[in-house]
């Protein structure tokens, strides 16, 4: 993996950059759509590709382990052959997933124990078969095994669960670079920033990870139901410490709002379910403010979704017909909320990576978070 530091802002710690692996460049900053269960919900390959463009997407380990699992997948020749997308792929380890299961789990020094969400059976992850199952899954950069703090974590919980992540970190990668690809191209593993809301956790924390000197570095542990402010302030921690010629990813993260700031205080990856599951209950995001498609009061709105027409989807329908779908329960309505929504989200990150090239991000940053801080 390549990582070509562009450009970086005056005003804020912003960075424009490139990151090229054997599947192409990503333009940073970025927003990676996720894609779960090897399916960007509701959304075609072709429309992903061609209208919403992203250079990367993410999969779950936890989920593609389940189902189809890994013998088919090895058997695809990869989770790209699998589902077609010739592209960058990211998967995370399965720790986020594991630590939603809350009573389905048990955490040990070996690995976590848990019940699959789908038939209630029982299995066990470790930071070795992490490794092994994202090697069958194939994807371009893939995660360390991290236990995801909860919020609030009490400070010794948060501490000896840190420790824990970090020598879990020591097993991956002492696993993973005695484990070959399997495809025949490259696999980059990421570590992963943990240490909840504590300052002084997140500083020790970033110091430890940057130590492995791996080819990139995540942030976890946020966007977990903590305020704003304290995401930002342990973001810009780690950031400072974290080195400036490696990519930094924020996992689960966020709003447009928390992507913008966030990407002012060095952050260059994105992931969050929101502009696709929000899509899905109705819930749009433009450049002026959020959208409730349900309201009564776009029923008879025949303006198009986004006069914006960042995507087809925007100018091709009204707002009343896509209030109308979701009131009759359609199909359509979901996938053109979802393909609105990613289009939204690409196009902010690209927008920041052009302004922060052009030296105006802090002004453009500022005015957007004002304008897009609106229910409309
Ligand atoms: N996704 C969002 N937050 C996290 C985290 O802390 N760890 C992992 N593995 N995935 C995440």
């Amino acid at each position: 993996m390549k990582f070509d530091l562009i450009q970086k802002d005056k005003a804020t710690k912003a960075r424009a950059a490139t990151l090229e692996t054997d599947h192409g460049v990503i333009q940073t900053p970025i927003f990676m759509p996720v894609g779960t269960v090897a399916s960007v919900k509701a959304v075609h390959q072709r429309e992903l590709k061609e209208d919403i463009n992203p250079d990367i997407i993410l999969g779950n380990t936890y989920h593609l382990y389940l189902r189809p699992g890994l013998d088919v997948l090895e058997k695809a020749g990869g989770l790209h052959q699998f589902m077609g997308w010739d592209r960058n792929i990211l998967t995370d380890s399965g720790g986020y997933q594991v630590y939603s299961l809350s009573d389905n789990r048990k955490i040990k020094e070996e690995g976590v124990t848990f019940k699959s969400h789908i038939d209630g059976s029982k299995h066990f992850f470790s930071p070795e078969s992490a490794m092994d199952i994202q090697r069958t899954i194939g994807a371009d950069i893939i995660m360390a095994f991290d236990e995801c703090t909860p919020y609030p974590c009490d400070y010794d919980y948060a501490k000896k669960s840190m420790h824990m992540t970090h020598r879990w970190l020591d097993r991956c990668i002492s696993h993973f670079n005695s484990t070959p690809p399997k495809y025949g191209y490259e696999q980059t593993l990421f570590p992963i920033v943990q240490g909840s809301t504590y300052k002084d956790l997140r500083k020790q924390s970033a110091e430890y990870i940057a130590s492995v000197e791996a080819e990139g570095n995540a942030i976890g542990g946020l966007s977990v139901g903590e305020p704003a402010e304290e995401m930002y302030e342990m973001s810009e921690i780690v950031c400072d410490i974290l080195p400036e010629d490696k990519p930094r990813y924020l996992m689960g993260v966020g709003t447009p709002i928390n992507i913008l700031e966030n990407i002012a205080l060095g952050v260059d990856m994105f992931d969050c379910v929101m502009p696709t599951r929000n899509a899905r209950n109705g819930m749009l995001f433009t450049a002026h403010g959020t959208i409730n498609i349900k309201n009564k009061k776009w029923e008879a709105d025949f303006s198009p979704i986004d006069e914006m027409g960042i995507t087809f989807v925007d100018t091709e329908y009204s707002k009343s017909y896509l209030r109308h779908l979701f009131a009759a329960n359609e199909f359509l309505g979901k996938q053109i909320a979802t393909i609105h929504n990613l289009g939204f989200y690409l196009w902010l990150v690209r927008t920041a990576r052009e302004r922060i090239l052009a030296g105006d991000f802090l002004e453009w940053k500022i005015k957007m978070v004002q304008q897009m801080d609106k229910r409309l």
